[in-house]
């Protein structure tokens, strides 16, 4: 990884500007000045974006992280910019997905073309939850998708989703996850019901038995009743 450092300065309209771009940097630099107003990060080899990596930069407005290799943003390491931010790159990236863990309470204008966006469930739950500048959203187009036949690759995630559902597709597996459990209580309760059945089919089948000896008893005592009459 390449050192931090990188040219820094008062630039115009004011606050500090850090450019430490095209620097080969695999990780942000630590203990960037709290006084940072731009911070330029573009074209680099950054792969992730740790929690902590912005802490403390009150005054960011600006952050540029385009052109590295960024597959993921950790939770938190973007939130605590929210109500300063106001320009945020990341395109040309490895992103897949918008996580609101990263990215919540984030209103900058951000840009998010260039990137291998996966529009699936997960992304579409997301949506929702994000604040970021809705223009910004209409550049997340989709690289692949969940469903793949859902014919969405290359087109923008937002007209996408008003054509369909991608969690369809999770409902019907839990609607069939339902019927399974539905169908196992119904098993139950048709084998208790059957060993209860054939259980009293023994008792009544003595009891049965017993009924029919009544008859036969009284069979008898007609018979005796009838012998009587003729003696
Ligand atoms: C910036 O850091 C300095 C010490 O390095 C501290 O005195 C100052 O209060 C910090 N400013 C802000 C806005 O947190
Ligand atoms: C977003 O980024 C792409 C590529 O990094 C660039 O070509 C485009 O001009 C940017 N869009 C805006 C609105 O800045």
């Amino acid at each position: 990884g390449g050192g931090g450092g990188g040219g820094g300065g008062a630039g115009g309209g004011g606050g500090l500007v850090v450019r430490c771009s095209n620097m080969l940097l695999s990780e942000v630099p630590r203990n960037l000045p709290n006084t940072t107003h731009r911070l330029f990060l573009d074209y680099n080899q950054l792969v992730s974006i740790p929690a902590d990596a912005f802490l403390g930069l009150f005054l960011l407005v600006e952050l540029d992280l385009s052109h590295n290799k960024l597959a993921l943003l950790e939770p938190g390491s973007l939130v605590g910019l929210g109500p300063t931010l106001q320009n945020l790159d990341l395109s040309s990236n490895q992103l897949a997905t918008l996580d609101p863990e990263a990215l919540g309470g984030l209103q900058a204008k951000t840009n998010l073309t260039n990137n291998p966006w996966l529009c699936d469930c997960d992304l579409q739950e997301a949506m929702p939850k994000l604040d970021l500048e809705p223009a910004s959203l209409a550049d997340v187009v989709c690289h692949s998708s969940v469903p793949e036949d859902a014919g969405a690759t290359g087109k923008s995630f937002v007209m996408v989703a008003q054509e369909l559902d991608l969690c369809a597709g999770f409902k019907r597996t839990t609607d069939v996850a339902m019927l399974v459990t539905m169908f196992g209580w119904f098993a139950m309760v048709i084998s208790y019901l059957f060993y209860y059945v054939r259980g009293n089919t023994e008792d009544a089948r003595r009891h049965l038995e017993y009924l029919k000896s009544l008859p036969n008893k009284q069979a008898n005592t007609e018979e005796s009743s009838t012998m009587s009459t003729m003696v």
